[in-house]
């Protein structure tokens, strides 16, 4: 396996089924610090629950996932986000009913040293981690052209600007890897390509891994370092976007699934 110098994340025979259904089977991967790692593959291929089963949502039958060196297996969510490890979801999961900064703030909790009474009773040491939040999300925020909406109810915001706030939301935790479930998804040909350039800028401007599910080859093909390609949970092709654009089992997966292509 091409596997990077210093990884940031790494699977180790790692299964994951549901009744008889192996999602995931027996799959090792890693993905380097600093590096922008795509995850590709037909329509349950298992890349969802690979997303899934690092970040705490299930726990795989068998296997090791190690994030910064430390196994993130029996953890809970929060303690694995907690860790510095971001992720976006393939169903937009936002607050619609609270405002823009009200669910980037949201994603501020996990990362908070406070005790939980703190709040309560309005201490200095909650007062001030508000407000340094609320500053970093205002910066982020206006990363990515949203600083002005700052007040205004999710739901009123057109798709891209949602998956946005959701990429915002993520940040706001300081990760060292972003996970981003299929961002380009309904979106029309500029928005994926003004994503395209955003995941860009955020890998340079944060110095972090990224690591992207997506469907939109032109995407995958134009940003990705490095692509891994599931079938039926197993990695079936890995490594740079030229060798997977012209490997005859990645071929042969996409044509098999839906008489799409590369
Ligand atoms: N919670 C679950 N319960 C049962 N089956 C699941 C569950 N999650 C995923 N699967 C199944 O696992 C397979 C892989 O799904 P998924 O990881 O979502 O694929 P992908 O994201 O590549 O489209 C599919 O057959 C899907 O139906
Ligand atoms: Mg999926």
């Amino acid at each position: 396996m091409n596997a990077p110098l210093k990884s940031i994340l790494e699977f180790k025979n790692v299964t994951m089924s549901f009744g008889g259904l192996k999602a995931v089977s027996d799959l090792s991967f890693a993905v380097g610090e600093k590096e922008l790692v795509a995850l590709i593959g037909p329509n349950g291929a298992g890349k969802t629950t690979v997303f899934n089963v690092m970040t705490g949502i299930y726990r795989p039958q068998s296997g090791n996932i190690n994030f910064r060196n430390k196994s993130v297996l029996g953890l809970k969510a929060h303690q694995i986000s907690g860790l510095g490890l971001g992720r976006t979801f393939q169903n937009i999961r936002l607050f619609k009913n609270l405002t823009v900064m009200q669910n980037v703030l949201i994603g501020a909790q996990p990362h908070f040293k406070y005790g939980f009474w703190e709040p309560l009773v309005l201490s200095s040491r909650f007062l001030e981690t508000e407000a340094n939040a609320k500053k970093y999300a205002l910066e982020l925020l206006g990363h990515f052209d949203l600083k002005q909406k700052q007040d205004e109810l999710a739901s009123s915001l057109p798709y891209g600007e949602q998956r946005k706030l959701e990429m915002v939301r993520s940040l706001i935790g300081m990760p060292r890897l972003i996970c981003l479930d299929e961002p380009a998804a309904g979106m029309n040909h500029k928005e994926t390509e003004d994503l395209m350039n955003l995941i860009l800028k955020i890998k340079k401007d944060f110095d972090q891994a990224v690591f992207l599910i997506e469907h939109d080859m032109k995407l995958v093909m134009g940003i990705s370092e490095r692509i891994v390609v599931l079938d039926h949970g197993c990695c079936i092709e890995e490594g740079s976007p030229e060798k997977v654009r012209g490997s005859k089992a990645v071929i042969e997966a996409y044509l098999g699934a839906d008489g799409g292509s590369l």
